[in-house]
């Protein structure tokens, strides 16, 4: 059988340009695959199962690449300091807190929910360093109907005591945490989450290594974010020429299946390897701006055939609406232009980053991010409020991720099912 969500369509199935259609159907079977996008239902398909969504927007779900769960509460906090005294005065305050079990499902729950909320449906996350409050993460994602994927964070070094495990711990609850998500969390990934070289040991990095191969596991950290990171990384690893090529040197960027968060600052030789292993950067522009950490020249890198996605780094970022970080991108290319050396850069069109809030991010996951044949089924409906102009269906798309709210998404869909408002009793986000 096929049902066919009758609506407005708009995906990006290359980055140039929107393909809208107009009153059209995306036709789904019954693996929650789509089969086609068409502008009428004829032929074959004339007794699909109308499911009517006419006058509504549908549009793929949005990807979020990189994402702190645990720094959710802290979220618009401290944005007059640097990447390091943040982590310091507030990230590490605030992570330390997971020691405790209810914290940790208190705020999970408010985490996933306001995710639901803004339409993120898949989503690669850092827990903390704690084994039972990650392990609770990963249970409360899988009841979600949400598809993430999410990592124990490892730290054993350039920490306060309070958040710091020993090398051994580290690699321990890793593997425990590896063999449970397979065995009881199917709709999880367990994702390798060194926090970022210098919270890691070379010890730790090379057993975490060793898990990745043996496992076939992805990795995601943090790259090239913040000047006096990249400078401290350089006085740690003195024997190897680069920070990417630390990880590298550990086993930590396997190739297709490593994320890369910021790459602000990448090298020549830094863009050639992730070049090779096809690394997804993680774009988070909101983030980079909050920390001033720099602005990443996108345009320059997609010249260069870099793959990038886009991350909203919560709470780096203040706020999870993905519709919100496609902007921040856009944004950010523009203002770049001012910038010596830049003003020939074209800045991101709205399509480009579109495509990397999905189809770019949703390659991470399989096929997904897109109404192309064979992709899942994951889909917002999106009922906007009234407008005085005639707007064509891309225009409609446009004022909603620039000014529309999360309010305007009416449901919303995983590999064709319909996933529901996650928990009960957790408020709506709105502070
Ligand atoms: N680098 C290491 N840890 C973090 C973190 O929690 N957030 C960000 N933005 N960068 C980091
Ligand atoms: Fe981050």
């Amino acid at each position: 059988m096929v049902t066919a969500y009758r609506g407005d369509v708009v995906f990006t199935p290359g980055p140039e340009r929107f393909r809208a259609i107009e009153d059209g159907f995306v036709l789904v079977d019954d693996y929650g695959k789509v089969v086609d996008v068409v502008g009428s239902l004829t032929g074959q398909y004339a007794d699909a199962d109308i499911v009517d969504r006419s006058g509504n927007l549908i549009i793929p779900g949005f990807n979020d690449m990189h994402v702190h769960a645990p720094q959710y509460p802290q979220a618009g906090l401290g944005f007059d300091d640097e990447l390091l005294p943040w982590l310091e005065r507030y990230t590490f305050v605030d992570e330390a807190k997971y020691c405790d079990l209810a914290v940790a499902d208190h705020w999970y729950r408010r985490f996933l929910t306001h995710l639901w909320q803004v339409g993120t449906l898949r989503f690669s996350a850092f827990a903390t360093l704690h084994g039972d409050a990650t392990w609770r993460l990963i249970q409360l994602a899988q009841e979600s109907g949400l598809r993430p994927m999410i990592g124990k964070v490892n730290m054993d070094r350039n920490a306060p005591d309070n958040l710091l495990e020993s090398t051994r711990q580290s690699l321990e609850d890793t593997e425990t945490l590896i063999k449970r998500t397979a065995e009881d969390a199917p709709d999880v990934g367990f994702i390798v989450t060194p926090r970022f070289v210098p919270s890691t040991t070379p010890e730790l990095m090379e057993g975490l290594g060793e898990l990745v191969r043996r496992y076939r596991l992805p990795v995601q950290s943090h790259l090239d974010e913040n000047r006096s990171e990249v400078e401290w990384v350089r006085k740690l690893h003195p024997d190897i020429p680069t920070y990417a090529q630390v990880y590298e040197h550990y086993g930590l960027m396997p190739r297709n299946r490593t994320i890369m968060a910021h790459c602000i600052w990448l090298t020549d030789a830094e863009r050639e390897l992730l070049k090779d292993r096809n690394v997804l950067l993680a774009h988070c522009a909101q983030s980079n701006l909050n920390l001033q950490s720099g602005i990443m020249p996108a345009r320059r890198y997609l010249e260069q055939g870099l793959r990038l996605a886009l991350g909203s780094d919560v709470a780096a970022g203040h706020e999870p609406d993905m519709n919100r970080h496609i902007v921040a991108s856009v944004e950010a290319s523009k203002a770049l232009r001012f910038m010596p050396g830049h003003e020939g850069d074209q800045p991101l069109k709205l399509s480009e980053a579109f495509y990397m809030a999905t189809k770019s991010g949703g390659s991470f996951f399989g096929r997904v991010g897109s109404f192309e044949p064979g992709y899942e089924f994951d889909a917002l409906v999106i009922r906007e409020d009234e407008s005085l102009l005639e707007l064509s269906v891309e225009e409609r798309l446009e004022r909603f991720l620039y000014a529309g709210a999360s309010d305007a998404i009416r449901e919303r869909y995983v590999s064709g099912h319909v996933v529901y408002r996650p928990f009960a009793g957790v408020p709506s986000a709105g502070r």
